[in-house]
């Protein structure tokens, strides 16, 4: 936002995470944030504070705290959402405009719009989801592919879509897709959305089930049908599954909304979804357990990979993390390194053994496992590598690799529904 030209200040109650983003240290890895963060700071349009009167001059509060999973439930935990709004309602000012950010159970808005609207009637709120994508946080935020406002119904709502035009303005004048809906709607839109792409990503999964019983292909199967526009290519890469932050924990807290509005059954799929994304781990603990001939007690296995995706550190329900779990669990040593990901891993795991680089954790490894598909494991050189490893075995969980070139090599290559 401040790179846009606003001016802006972000407000949080950790204060540590305040004083590092004050001083232009990001809190977490994100290609290109730093830079953005550091010239944000120089240009004197962006400051951090931990006082919530430090709100009261903005004419727009975005509210962008998380809604992670309950423990022991699969419903959303609202409580820094409720906290915030409750926080910031003192400073509302007339004309004002609340614009909701976090993925939220649907239903929320309304609820916080009635609060808004006791404490200053003269404010509004809209909900304005956000799909940006990690990895590419800064592009999709400047550049996103669409907008969504849920504003009230009636004339009220003209204000907050005049406020967001505003604020957008150089993405709508670039022809930016922007859709003005009710709250209930904005809010299943992001739900939804992702629900989409977890299915789409355990649809393919389940092809590369069924490729592996078959000898089939799963890699030239997404290609075929991902040849058809109505299909398209995008979120067909089969491998260890979804993780992260979002995709996981938001078809749950769907699903646990459903059930409240008596409404389960229409995502009862959901269930079949997440079932069989976490399917993915324990198949490829199997192949790599069948690789090193039956038993992983003992085995040195090298894990390349631990981020939930490629140019993140977040490790939050990652797959490669909970495979390298699983399989210490199972008795092997586990050796493991990602560029990225390994203070954040180290933290959740510290029982597994770290390394910082591929060739280190590959060296005396009985079994290989790609995870996380950075691009400078998928351009490792298989001749390069051959002499490292005890036994030269590479069970691909992301089929990342040219098999051929791997088997060429030298290698036993095993990838997830490859033939
Ligand atoms: C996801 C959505 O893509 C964003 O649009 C949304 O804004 C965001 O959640 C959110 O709700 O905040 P993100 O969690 O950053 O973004 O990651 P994705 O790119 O969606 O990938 C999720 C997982 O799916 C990763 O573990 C990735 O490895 C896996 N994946 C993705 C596959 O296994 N196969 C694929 O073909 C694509």
């Amino acid at each position: 936002m401040a790179s846009l030209g606003h001016e802006v200040v972000g407000i949080d109650v950790d204060e540590h995470r305040i004083a590092e983003l004050a001083a232009g240290r990001p809190p977490f890895f994100e290609p290109g944030f730093e830079e953005i963060l550091q010239a944000s700071l120089a240009s004197g349009l962006l400051r951090f504070s931990t006082d919530f009167a430090d709100a009261a001059d903005a004419r727009v509060h975005f509210l962008a705290v998380g809604t992670p999973q309950i423990a022991g439930s699969n419903a959303a935990d609202l409580r820094y959402v409720n906290s915030a709004t409750e926080a910031l309602l003192p400073h509302l000012a007339p004309g004002s405009l609340v614009a909701g950010k976090s993925t939220v159970p649907v239903g929320t808005a309304a609820r916080l719009d009635a609060m808004v609207t006791v404490a200053q009637p003269e404010a509004q709120l809209a909900w304005n989801p956000e799909f940006l994508r990690e990895g590419f946080a800064v592009a999709d935020t400047l550049t996103p592919d669409r907008f969504v406002y849920g504003v009230r119904s009636g004339d009220d709502g003209i204000t907050a879509t005049a406020m967001l035009d505003e604020v957008y303005a150089g993405a709508i004048e670039a022809g930016t897709p922007r859709l003005v809906t009710d709250f209930a709607t904005a809010e299943l839109v992001k739900v939804s959305a992702n629900a989409f792409l977890a299915t789409k990503i355990s649809f393919i999964n389940a092809m590369s089930e069924i490729a592996e019983a078959t000898g089939a292909d799963v890699t030239a199967l997404a290609d075929a049908i991902g040849h058809d526009t109505r299909i398209g290519r995008r979120f067909l890469n089969a491998g260890v599954g979804f993780g992260g932050g979002c995709l996981p924990k938001d078809i749950r807290a769907f699903q646990a909304r459903a059930d409240e509005l008596g409404v389960g059954e229409s995502l009862a799929f959901l269930a079949d979804v997440d079932a069989t994304n976490l399917r993915q781990r324990e198949r490829v603990v199997r192949l790599t357990t069948t690789a090193v001939g039956g038993d992983l007690t003992g085995a040195r296995i090298a894990i390349l990979g631990l981020a939930f995706k490629p140019d993140s550190d977040d490790v939050r329900d990652s797959p490669a993390l909970d495979v390298a779990r699983r399989l210490r669990a199972a008795g092997a040593t586990v050796v493991a390194t990602d560029p990225e990901a390994i203070e954040n891993s180290r933290r959740l795991n510290p029982d597994l053994e770290y390394v910082a680089d591929a060739r280190t954790a590959i060296t005396g490894s009985d079994a290989v496992i790609l995870l996380t598909e950075w691009s400078e494991y998928r351009q490792l050189d298989p001749v390069d590598l051959v002499g490292l490893p005890a036994a030269a075995v590479l069970i691909d969980g992301r089929n990342a690799v040219e098999p051929a070139t791997w088997r060429d090599a030298g290698w036993s290559y095993v990838g997830m529904g490859r033939s």
